[in-house]
């Protein structure tokens, strides 16, 4: 009796302390709250190369860098909006309201993340703005900050430098919604400044575009450089009908921002695409150690895929998140977080990037590249860089 008794109470003891072990290990994993980051991108549909290169890089960071944070834990949140601006605004309600997400990220495409913008302002929810391009986003909510690019960025440049390389004339192709006209109007300006003429300006449906017709006026016009804009993942189609017309052996040179020649396309372009010249932010073939090591890391977890200039957009923005989240000791006021995000600096795959403090806005290298085969793959060899480049369409503003 006594021994049993004994016994048992060196059980119960011995029970307790299990117990109260195991209570003060799972205590701090229960107390590591969980930050909610909800990603609405085009996952099917037209657009979705730009969501699987987003969700792809976003994932890619947090293999990279662990999912605990400040103190937090962070979860990603993939929701796929295919595309349409109504989705995505709802998606976003239902991420704040229902999952408490403290941050939205993504928008594939400039009326995406137009739709949404409202939504952030309202909620004060900070809006990371990874894909879209046309300069006005930014003002469409103080609560957004980007991380990809402003079609003007690259538009202007390859404008700045056609004039000083020996294009004259050009006549300009672009896709028919925001960023396209943010790339005919940038371009044409900048290509003028420096003497440049622009003979024709066209624009083609974005939805289900046929360039055939386009094309053909093109040859007629006969001018030095086509200019085009297409949105990631249509380059192919612009690229087989301007092969199909032969305007590639016509001696009128194909240039514009690098969208045009995706590296997610690029490969499958065939020789025809090699001289094209653009000006854009990413290029795979970027000659620094730290974008080898991303497009190795990237390549791997994804079936050999070559990481796009959309990819950067999703793997930057998550570091920007991460970060503004380490210097707010993980509060997730949105006005706070805005703050810590405002004046960041760091070094992208892309090169050195930062935040603009009084615009919020992307300041990148924008650099000049050539397709060109490197051991038998093709690529955007780059050749010249202009440094920190800002928006222009702030810079005209002041
Ligand atoms: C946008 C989308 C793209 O796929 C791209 O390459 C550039 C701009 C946009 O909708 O803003």
């Amino acid at each position: 009796m006594m021994i049993t008794s004994g016994f048992s109470r060196r059980m119960l003891l011995g029970l307790g302390g299990a117990a109260l072990l195991a209570a003060s290990v799972s205590v701090p994993a229960m107390a590591q709250q969980v930050v909610k980051i909800g990603l609405i991108l085009p996952m099917t549909g037209p657009f979705a190369s730009t969501g699987r290169q987003i969700e792809a890089a976003a994932k890619l960071y947090m293999a990279q860098n662990g999912t605990s944070v400040a103190g937090k834990t962070v979860e990603l949140v993939v929701k796929d909006d295919t595309g349409t601006p109504d989705v995505t605004r709802r998606i976003a309600q239902e991420l704040i309201l229902n999952d408490k997400v403290s941050v939205i990220a993504g928008f594939g495409l400039t009326p995406l993340a137009m739709s949404t913008a409202p939504i952030a302002t309202q909620a004060k929810v900070p809006m990371v703005v990874m894909a879209a391009g046309t300069s006005a986003i930014i003002d469409a909510s103080p609560f957004i900050v980007r991380t990809s690019f402003t079609q003007a960025q690259s538009a202007a440049t390859i404008g700045n430098w056609a004039a000083k390389n020996g294009v004259k004339k050009v006549v300009t192709l672009v896709s028919d919604y925001a960023p396209g006209h943010d790339s005919e109007k940038f371009f044409s300006e900048a290509f003028k400044a420096d003497g440049g003429e622009v003979v024709q300006s066209m624009r083609a449906p974005l939805q289900n575009p046929d360039f055939a017709p386009f094309l053909q006026r093109v040859r007629d016009a006969a001018p030095d450089a086509l200019f085009v804009f297409v949105p990631s993942g249509v380059g192919s189609v612009l690229m087989k009908q301007f092969i199909e017309r032969g305007l590639d052996k016509s001696g009128i040179r194909l240039i514009g921002p690098g969208d045009i020649t995706d590296d997610d396309l690029l490969n499958g372009f065939g020789d025809a695409a090699i001289g094209t010249i653009t000006a854009h932010l990413y290029s795979a073939a970027h000659p620094d150690p730290r974008n080898k090591a991303y497009v190795e890391a990237f390549k791997k977890a994804n079936n050999n895929a070559r990481p796009n200039f959309m990819s950067v957009g999703g793997y930057d923005g998550m570091h920007l998140i991460y970060e503004a989240l380490k210097k707010t000791n993980g509060a997730t006021d949105g006005a706070g977080l805005v703050a810590a995000m405002k004046g960041m600096a760091w070094e992208s795959p892309r090169g050195p990037i930062s935040i603009d403090p009084e615009t919020r806005e992307i300041i990148q290298n924008i650099y000049i590249r050539k397709v060109e085969k490197v051991d038998g793959e093709l690529y955007n060899v780059e050749f010249d860089t202009f440094k920190a480049v800002k928006d222009p369409a702030k810079a005209a503003k002041k």
